[in-house]
């Protein structure tokens, strides 16, 4: 195994890099592909089907690039596809999911909100997450369409996204829940607009460090990790606009960086 070969990212947009970014951190040596698939985003409100072919397809452009493991920064995609993906591909892939577990401890009110797309919410594996997990925690399911539309605009603190969350909040909200469960990876990056609703009582959780501390614990296991000679450089591929992406990721990551345009796959 050539320890030094890139792990790829992908997600429907630019999402995703809620939790690259947090990869940058932990694991600077690791080279990283990212794929952001905003050509077709969102995901969150197409069928499973179609998701599961094109996931499979953008891992597939991934392996072709040499990835020695994949991260789905992506819960769509995990809830509607990971245990195919797995079968198909034989390099590991890591799945970010919603963090309900965690939050069912957390709870003092006995009442949590998951925020997520449609189609995550929808899907059989969360649903029976849920009755695994949730014990006598009330799980409030909160489907935020047009969100992550926002956050592939670099629109995080605007108006609009204020009114368009509390909305989508306050029923969950009124009801007593004091966990807010990101289950999008848009989502992190409106943090601030979604406490700003929800008031400092309520508090936010977003997975990505538990799912970069099992990323670093499979590669470390099976001798995968970068060794620290590493420049950890990172590549980019949109399906969207380069020059657009250029703006959004630099807008969300606070640096410039190259962005090639995806080839049809
Ligand atoms: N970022 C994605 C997720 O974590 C999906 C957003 C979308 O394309 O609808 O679910």
């Amino acid at each position: 195994m050539d320890q030094s070969k890139p792990i790829g990212v992908l997600d429907s947009g630019v999402g995703g890099l809620s939790l690259f970014r947090t990869i940058r951190e932990q694991l600077p040596n690791e080279a990283l592909i990212y794929v952001a698939d905003s050509g077709y985003a969102p995901y969150g409100d197409k069928c499973e089907a179609w998701i599961a072919e094109r996931s499979a397809q953008v891992i597939a452009f991934l392996v072709g690039q040499g990835c020695k493991a994949v991260v789905i920064a992506c819960n769509t995609i995990t809830t509607v596809a990971v245990n195919r993906l797995r079968e198909t591909f034989d390099i590991p892939i890591i799945a970010i999911e919603p963090a309900i577990k965690p939050a069912v401890a957390m709870t003092k009110s006995g009442v949590i909100a998951v925020m997520a797309t449609t189609r995550t919410l929808s899907s059989e594996s969360l649903q029976r997450l849920r009755n695994r997990v949730a014990g006598e925690v009330e799980v409030i399911f909160v489907p935020c369409p047009g969100l992550a539309e926002r956050v592939e605009s670099a629109d995080l603190v605007s108006p609009e996204v204020h009114h368009l969350l509390t909305n989508l909040l306050t029923p969950a909200l009124s009801k007593g829940a004091d966990i807010l469960v990101l289950g999008c990876t848009h989502y992190p990056f409106l943090t601030d607009a979604i406490q700003a609703v929800a008031g400092s009582g309520v508090q936010v959780v977003d997975p990505s460090a538990a799912v970069v501390e099992e990323l670093k614990r499979k590669i470390c296991a099976l001798n995968m990790l970068a060794p620290c000679t590493n420049a950890g450089i990172a590549t980019f591929w949109s399906s969207g606009g380069t020059a657009q992406a250029q703006v959004v990721v630099q807008s969300l990551l606070g640096y410039r960086q190259a962005i090639s345009k995806l080839p049809e796959l």
